[in-house]
């Protein structure tokens, strides 16, 4: 403890000596002239005039009014350059004329709509992944926005939270490679932001996917060594990656709300992982703390302020109380100095000093957004995205045969753009790309769900949330049983059935939690109608999260689960339905059997009474009367056209000395017919340590092509940075012993050798 502290004092000498940047003198100066107002000011930041759909900024606009008081930091919901250029005009107009920054949800592409976030998880394809955000930025920053609320990186365990449609699955470690991905793919992978690129901004700071019971919102009980373990790798790899910002999430952890948790804000974020950039607060997240029982807004912002969270959005909180604050003693001018001066230095980072307009070209914004080449690239993304979870053999489809397209997602093109998805431009429907390759008819088949108002509830959310009067036509004018007539005498003419089917986009997102996470009902009627013709049936899902699917599973000839996959979705799946592409993407998350199995996820301890994953009922045990504790479908699993054989796993050495490296080795066969990509996974197990270690641990993955009847071997290289985890004392170790090296196609099927760990001073 004495060395640390003398090592920060050392730190905190070298640093007073150290020359000041030119970047550093650049903000002393500025900041000399500014008022403490202004300083203040810089730390609001409030949605664009009308959110995204204002073409011009009126007198009358809130926005405007405190825009010319110089009370606005940055604007963000806006991907309107010519709106944005007027802000930026009336900022640097008024008050110490600092330019604004300009904040979007760009969450997976922009106007051209890539998967979302949780299907390009299951590409396992870093590369894709970190391109994906590369061409989000391009169109981002041609279109004014110069900071993105991206990456999602919240692990979740449970399927019920809506939200795991916008993160990587429930994997940290994967979670990890995905957030370095994104944040390279957004500011680049160095340190200088080009006016094609934008600052990234991580969230939601800290543990949001722990919701309790999967419910949005929700607080999150979980012990510091489990959240460190489970869930805070990617936040951590980001912040390696050099993310600009961060976004504090809506949750409480240990009883105090994330905008306010020094912990988390301060000791791991900037002390522990060196994190220099700033931290926003989510949307009204300041003032809903006072729902938290902890204060007033006042009490609340000061605490905020102190804790280390320097930008307010949407809460007034910081404008309207900081100062009377100060004058009272609550907080110092140094921390609005503090959080002021970090903002600053993202607009410095950005070029915004030396030209504010950088990022305002129309030019720019017709050549580069949704273009050719960037939907070409959405539909090899959305390719590579599309996890095969069934197929008795009918897949692909030939092009010749007669298909029946069918079903309520069918034509649905804002199913395909999915959740977070601001672009004005329509994606291509399943019923699009499907007919143009075949000779294909068509059914709406059936509704979303029986009850119409529970429907309309679902459909229309965003509308009854925000214009409460609005009028609505009703969702539907013909009966589910004419539907589903129809759909039945489409299906008896065709060779195949296409049942597009699932979630819209509605159903999955923010504040889109479900306790029953089945096919709506009158989906399922639907699935059963068909059947019964005894046509095959190919189920081709549209979803942003896990479902239970046991009934389709045993009922369907195929499942091909397509997620929500972006603007030339219906291409994409069309290219996989008839084997123009063969499907390579591997589960991100488990799919339960049951919800009552949530939350559910591999990385799992062991009980003091564990039980067979797979084996029935038993009293006494860890299970349940009615269920199995299996997954229907494992993290990691997922088909292809082709099969592939894995040889046994092979360790270069059994021991490895604490500091020493190992090679662990496996042979892939291409056992099938066709070319295809796999993805091999290794896994670990901590035989014994001194905390309950989980029953396997993703620690790395290798996607590889292997052609028809090739052998190829894989190699993972082993250091203890792979074996080690936060003890009970939270700190990082690796603890000599036996540890179990497992690789395989999923997180179930895999082989393993055993690897000893040897303490560096053992013989
Ligand atoms: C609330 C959401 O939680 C967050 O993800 C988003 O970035 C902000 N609103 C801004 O739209």
């Amino acid at each position: 403890m004495r060395h640390s502290v003398l090592i920060l004092l050392a730190g905190l000498v070298i640093a007073s000596c150290a020359p000041k940047s030119e970047m550093d003198r650049f903000i002393d100066d500025l900041m000399a002239g500014m008022t403490l107002e202004q300083k203040i000011g810089q730390l609001n930041l409030h949605s664009s005039p009308g959110f995204i759909s204002a073409e011009r900024v009126t007198e009358e606009d809130e926005n405007a009014k405190l825009l010319r008081q110089g009370l606005l930091g940055g604007i963000y919901g806006s991907g309107n350059p010519a709106l944005l250029r007027q802000c930026q005009e009336i900022a640097l107009e008024s008050g110490a004329g600092i330019p604004l920054i300009f904040g979007m949800d760009v969450i997976h592409g922009h106007e051209t709509v890539f998967p979302v976030p949780l299907a390009l998880s299951t590409s396992w394809n870093m590369d894709l992944i970190e391109r994906s955000a590369r061409i989000a930025a391009t169109e981002a920053a041609a279109s004014g926005i110069n900071w993105v609320f991206s990456p999602m990186v919240d692990i979740c365990r449970d399927a019920r939270w809506g939200r795991i449609v916008e993160g990587g699955g429930e994997d940290p470690y994967l979670g990890g490679e995905i957030a370095r991905a994104m944040v390279y793919g957004y500011q680049g992978r160095d340190a200088s932001v080009g006016t094609d690129e934008v600052l990234a901004c991580v969230k939601h700071y800290a543990l949001y996917g722990g919701a309790e019971a999967g419910r949005d919102y929700n607080s999150v009980f979980l012990s510091r060594q489990e959240a460190l373990n489970g869930y805070m790798n990617p936040y951590k790899a980001a912040c390696e990656a050099g993310a600009a910002s961060y976004m504090s999430s809506f949750n409480e952890f240990e009883g105090i709300p994330a905008s306010m948790n020094t912990w988390l804000m301060q000791d791991i974020l900037r002390d522990s992982w060196g994190f220099d950039g700033f931290i926003v607060s989510d949307a009204t997240a300041i003032a809903e703390e006072v729902n938290h029982g902890i204060g007033d807004l006042q009490e609340i912002s000061a605490r905020s302020l102190k804790a280390g969270l320097d930008m307010d959005m949407n809460s007034d909180g910081y404008i309207g109380t900081l100062k009377e604050s100060l004058e009272e003693g609550r907080i110092k001018e140094a921390d609005i100095d503090r959080a002021c001066r970090r903002i600053l230095k993202a607009k410095y980072r950005l070029g915004l000093f030396e030209d504010p307009y950088r990022y305002l070209d129309d030019a720019r914004y017709n050549s580069t957004v949704y273009t050719q080449e960037n939907r070409a690239a959405a539909r090899e993304m959305a390719r590579e995205c599309q996890v095969l979870l069934k197929n008795d053999g009918i897949l692909p489809l030939s092009k010749g045969a007669k298909v029946a397209v069918v079903g309520p997602l069918a034509k649905d093109s804002d199913a395909m753009k999915g959740t977070w998805a601001m672009s004005r431009k329509p994606c291509v429907t399943l019923w699009q790309g499907i007919s143009e390759v075949s000779n294909a008819s068509y059914a709406e088949g059936s509704w979303l769900y029986k009850d119409a108002e529970l429907e309309d509830a679902v459909r229309h959310s965003i509308f009854r949330a925000f214009a409460p009067g609005m009028q609505i036509p009703p969702v539907h004018t013909t009966p589910q049983s004419a539907l589903i007539a129809e759909a039945v005498a489409k299906a008896r003419q065709a060779d195949v059935v296409v049942a597009c089917v699932g979630e819209v986009p509605n159903m999955n997102g923010e504040g889109a939690s479900r306790t029953d996470i089945s096919l709506p009902d009158a989906q399922r009627e639907l699935l059963q109608a068909l059947k019964a013709t005894g046509k095959p049936v190919v189920m081709v899902l549209v979803t942003g999260r896990p479902l239970t699917l046991v009934e389709e599973d045993a009922q369907m000839d195929a499942i091909l689960n397509v997620w929500s996959p972006g603007s030339e979705g219906g291409y994409a799946v069309a290219d996989v339905l008839f084997g123009d592409a063969n499907p390579s993407a591997k589960l991100t998350t488990s799919f339960p059997r049951s919800a009552g199995q949530l939350p559910l996820y591999y990385n799992h301890k062991s009980t003091g009474r564990p039980h067979p994953d797979d084996a029935p009922y038993k009293k006494f045990v860890s299970c349940y009367i009615d269920e199995v504790n299996a997954p229907l479908y494992p993290f990691g699993y997922g088909l292809s056209y082709t099969t592939y054989e894995y040889g046994p796993v092979t360790l270069s050495a059994g021991e490895m000395p604490l500091n020493g490296t190992v090679k662990a080795s496996v042979t892939v066969t291409n056992t099938g017919s066709r070319a295809g990509d796999e993805i091999v996974q290794l896994y670990i197990h901590d035989v014994y340590a001194t905390s309950t270690r989980p029953v396997k641990e993703l620690k790395g993955f290798k996607k590889i092509h292997i052609e028809t009847g090739q052998s190829v071997q894989v190699d993972f290289t082993l250091t203890k940075e792979e074996l080690s985890y936060y003890n009970h004392d939270l700190e990082w170790v690796c603890e000599p012993g036996d540890f179990e090296i497992m690789i395989g196609p999923n997180s179930r099927d895999t082989q393993g050798a055993m690897l000893a760990v040897k303490a560096a001073d053992a013989s």
